[in-house]
């Protein structure tokens, strides 16, 4: 099957980046950078952008703005990528793991209400695959409990609930443009916030303890280096002017791909809430019900061509690195499910023309069907059903 390739470029990204090659700076102080912060901060309607090199120090940047640390908890999902967990670990604070919706695959507020103790500091939202977490339920939390909710919106390029986009719900938003994001430049993060004694530190952090208007060699606070250099501000750029339409491509091709299969029970989709109004579809997420063998669906899918992921093989506090680290578990039943029943299509699928998705949707009744078959075939009791071809 002909699928889009990821990550991809043309002319426009090279003009750019030549641009920086013949400019005597290529490191984190060239124009771009701020053009980048400002045009991105602006679409997910927030006012300040604060670039890094990754979207994993931009969490530990954001947890250390909040003075997070020794003694702290902060509540993640069970799901997610581990830089959602170890952020938590790298400022010394003990992440707590708690379940998710079984529907959603993102944090539930109820687990969240369960999982607080008086240690509690931080929840963090991540809006898993690129569909909006319950941040009204998570926000109201954060409000009577006292707490931060900062969001992971590593795969919430665009995301929105009820027209508001991902990183305006918390103290701030961190994102990833790392190489298989729908905004990439191979590596890369940005914090976006609204509060700008927050955006003031998090930039002076990222810039050696610097402050605006201040002497180069002049230093603050103790800061760091996670200035994000031209080139991939220079990708980014070209990047961002193709991100709505491909939004909008991907959007209307997961909702072909979903009707083509409404009459497939055996696969269901992530559910959004209705006051989801965006997603960028980073992952079209899936599980499969009714004895259908996630392991056998994934190998047909791969084997006709559909490029897939069969989940996370483990929930984050599963992970060795969490043998010995500390950490709280709350009961996860839902998670541990999801590991063993879901799975995921990449975006790049999603790019793919109407025929090559009508091609996909065939591709799934049949890994689905075909164990169907083979099943009935096991049990002689059952009518013999003709696989699809
Ligand atoms: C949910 C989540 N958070 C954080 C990160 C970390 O981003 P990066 O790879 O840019 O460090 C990722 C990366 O894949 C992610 O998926």
């Amino acid at each position: 099957m002909n699928f889009p390739p990821w990550p991809q470029a043309d002319e426009r990204e090279a003009e750019l980046l030549r641009m920086v090659l013949e400019s005597p700076q290529w490191g984190g102080f060239h124009p771009f950078i701020e053009e980048f912060e400002h045009s991105f901060a602006a679409y997910q309607q927030s006012a300040f952008g604060i670039s890094a090199f990754n979207g994993t120090v931009t969490l530990e940047l954001a947890l250390t703005i909040l003075g997070i640390g020794p003694g702290d908890e902060v509540i993640v999902p069970a799901i997610s990528f581990v830089s959602s967990a170890t952020a938590v670990s790298r400022v010394g604070a003990v992440p707590v793991f708690a379940d998710i919706q079984p529907g959603s695959f993102n944090l539930d507020p109820q687990r969240v209400r369960e999982a607080i103790t008086p240690n509690t500091k931080v929840v963090m939202a991540v809006h898993f695959g690129g569909a909006m977490c319950d941040v009204e339920a998570l926000g109201q939390i954060c409000a009577d409990r006292g707490l931060f909710l900062l969001e992971d919106a590593a795969h919430a390029h665009g995301a929105e609930w009820a027209g508001k986009r991902a990183g305006t719900f918390g103290v701030a938003g961190s994102f990833s443009f790392q190489n298989g994001k729908v905004l990439s430049c191979g590596e890369g993060g940005m914090l976006v916030t609204s509060d700008a004694d927050f955006a003031g530190q998090a930039r002076s952090i990222a810039n050696c303890g610097r402050a605006p208007g201040r002497s180069f060699y002049e230093h603050h606070r103790i800061g760091t280096n996670f200035r994000m250099s031209a080139f991939q501000a220079a990708v980014l750029l070209a990047q961002f002017e193709r991100l709505p339409d491909q939004i909008t491509l991907r959007t209307a091709n997961a909702r072909l791909l979903k009707r083509l299969l409404e009459d497939v029970g055996e696969i269901g989709w992530q559910e959004q809430p209705v006051a989801v109004t965006q997603n960028p579809y980073y992952l079209l997420i899936g599980r499969l019900s009714r004895g259908v063998s996630r392991e056998s669906f994934c190998q047909a899918l791969s084997l006709a061509g559909v490029p897939n992921t069969p989940f996370y093989p483990h929930a984050l506090y599963e992970n060795p690195a969490y043998q010995n680290a500390a950490c709280r578990v709350m009961p996860c039943p839902v998670a541990k499910d999801r590991i063993r029943d879901a799975f995921w299509l990449p975006h790049r699928v999603l790019l793919a023309d109407e025929p090559t998705i009508h091609r996909v949707a065939g591709a799934m009744r049949n890994a689905v069907r075909g164990q169907c078959f083979v099943g009935a075939l096991a049990d002689e009791s059952l009518p013999v059903v003709e696989p699809v071809r």
